[in-house]
């Protein structure tokens, strides 16, 4: 496996074949990978299903994130597979009106996936299999910069402050408010300090994203404004790297340590991708 760094952070790997079950070294000088770059590209991969969460669960226990609250029809054999995409279970193309639309706009905010749950989200795994004409591109922003970018009284600032993070936050932003009672109590928020210190490489991250909606002990308002604040600095272009797609691309994040958007494309067009992810399991 080979390193290419890319701009201004995350690298491209070349000389791995995913479609393998990675040996446990192989494993591990992924996960040593992750920890300094925050994302990683391998490109020209030929991944089934199978093949796909084989690779996933090398890498630790899978999780489900909002199938936990909508669960539904799927067109994958696995439940650990999210369908990023905007065809419904049926492989048609779905209408606007349709909850996997929704679903595409809110992955359009910067976010980190399933920061609403403990345990949250560690590795996010995204293959690709058909891409629109233009736009879709995925941007990623690298937390730890951002944190060691902050100036110092802001970092004084935000030391030991906790924020609370909501699985519907981002959809009720965005209108999407049909959720039954037990919906909206299936996933209980996630507390989680602003400042983290990553227990693999001891870089210090600031954990914001679109999922938190409250600071612990700060008015709604003021918590709120903080987190935006904090958010559009972390997501400067400086700190952004954007992947532009090509089918058979697998892309790897560290929920962790970056957050990540989607962008516009053109819901009419398909665009359709998988995702198998790990749940951070921290070290006793
Ligand atoms: C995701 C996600 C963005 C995109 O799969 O978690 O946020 O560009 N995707 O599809
Ligand atoms: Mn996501």
């Amino acid at each position: 496996m080979k390193l290419h760094p890319l701009q201004p952070f995350g690298a491209q790997v070349s000389d791995i074949d995913l479609s393998l079950p990675p040996t446990p070294e192989q494993a591990r000088a992924v996960e040593r990978a992750m920890d300094e770059h925050g994302f990683l590209v391998f490109r020209g991969q030929t991944l089934d299903q199978h093949q796909q969460i084989a690779f996933a669960k090398s890498l630790g226990p899978l999780d489900v994130g909002l199938r936990k609250i909508r669960s539904g029809p799927h067109r994958f054999a696995y439940n650990e597979l999210a369908d990023i995409s905007n065809v419904k279970a049926d492989g048609a193309i779905a209408e606007r009106a349709h909850a996997k639309i929704v679903g595409n706009v809110a992955n359009q905010l910067w976010h980190s996936d399933s920061s609403f749950q403990n345990p949250r989200a560690k590795y996010s795994m995204l293959y690709s299999v058909v891409i629109p004409s233009q736009g879709g591109e995925t941007e990623f922003a690298d937390l730890r910069m951002a944190y060691d970018a902050l100036p110092e009284a802001l970092k004084a600032r935000i030391q030991g402050l906790k924020a609370v993070h909501y699985a519907l936050h981002s959809r009720f932003m965005l209108g999407d408010t049909g959720y039954t009672e037990a919906q909206q109590k299936a996933i209980e928020p996630a507390i989680w300090p602003l400042v983290q210190t990553d227990p693999r490489t001891g870089r210090k991250i600031l954990f914001v994203g679109i999922h938190a909606c409250e600071i612990i002990g700060m008015t709604l308002a003021e918590g709120r404004m903080l987190i935006m604040d904090l958010l559009e600095h972390a997501t400067q272009r400086p700190f952004v790297h954007v992947h532009r797609w090509q089918v058979g691309d697998l892309v790897m994040w560290d929920n962790t340590a970056t957050v990540h958007r989607g962008r516009w494309y053109d819901f009419s067009e398909r665009r359709e991708l998988r995702r198998a992810t790990t749940e951070e399991v921290v070290p006793a």
